[in-house]
C-alpha cells in the first residue's frame, strides 16, 4: 500500500516548532521508558521520528546507544539531521525499513503510528528487524486507532495495550520478539 507524505517542508517546519513547545515532557517520559528497556550497547530505531527529539533525548540518558531514525518525510529527515551528525537518520517507509534481519534491539514510535496505511506490513517489517529478545514500544494518542496495527502485532509475543498513566492522552503498544 503507497503511503502518502503528509510532511512537506512548511508543515514539518511548523510542526518541529509545536513540537518542541508542547512535547518535551511527552519525549522525555518515552526516552526514559526506552532507555530503562535497552540493554547496554542496544541498537535503537525510532519509527516515523520526524524532527527527531525522541531519539536526542534517548541519546542524552543513554549514550551507549547506538541510535537511530527513520521518517518517511525527506523534509523531516533533513530538519532531525540539522541538530547534528551523532544520530543516523534515513528517510525510510515503516513498511520497507533499511535494516538487515535481526539487527534492532528496540524499536519506538511516537504519533505516528495513527498514519500508517498498512498496519500488516509495518509488523512484519517489526517482526523481520527485531533481534530475538527485541522489544517494540509504540505510543501514540489514546483515541487512535490502533486496533488493526494490534491485531497484526500478533506475529510477536507479549503484546499490551496501556494508558502512559490513567488520565494520559497517549497510548503504550509494546511487543516482544521472543524467539
Ligand atoms: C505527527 S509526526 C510525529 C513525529 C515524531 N515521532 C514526534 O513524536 O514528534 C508523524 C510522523 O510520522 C511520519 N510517517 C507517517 N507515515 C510514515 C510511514 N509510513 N513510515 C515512516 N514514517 C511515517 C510522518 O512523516 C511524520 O514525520
Amino acid at each position: 500500500m503507497e503511503t502518502k507524505i503528509k510532511f512537506d517542508r512548511q508543515a514539518s517546519e511548523s510542526y518541529e516548532r509545536r513540537a518542541t513547545r508542547l512535547l518535551n515532557g511527552f519525549y522525555r517520559r518515552v526516552a526514559a521508558e526506552v532507555a530503562a528497556a535497552a540493554r547496554p550497547g542496544a541498537t535503537v530505531l525510532d519509527v516515523g521520528t520526524g524532527p527527531g527529539r525522541l531519539p536526542r533525548a534517548l541519546a542524552r540518558l543513554r549514550p551507549d546507544l547506538s541510535v537511530h531514525g527513520a521518517d518517511l518525510s525527506p523534509d523531516m529527515v533533513e530538519l532531525a539531521r540539522r541538530a547534528g551528525p551523532d544520530i543516523g537518520f534515513e528517510v525510510a517507509d515503516v513498511a520497507a525499513l533499511p535494516w538487515a534481519d535481526a539487527s534492532l534491539d528496540v524499536i519506538v514510535s511516537t504519533l505516528s503510528a495513527h498514519e500508517w496505511p498498512g498496519p500488516e506490513a509495518a509488523a512484519a517489517e517489526f517482526a523481520r528487524v527485531l533481534r530475538p529478545g527485541g522489544r517494540l514500544m509504540i505510543y501514540d494518542f489514546r483515541f487512535a486507532r490502533l486496533g488493526p496495527l494490534t491485531a497484526a502485532l500478533s506475529r510477536l509475543e507479549q503484546v499490551r495495550r496501556s494508558a502512559l498513566h490513567p488520565l494520559s492522552i497517549y497510548a503504550r503498544l509494546t511487543a516482544a520478539r521472543t524467539t
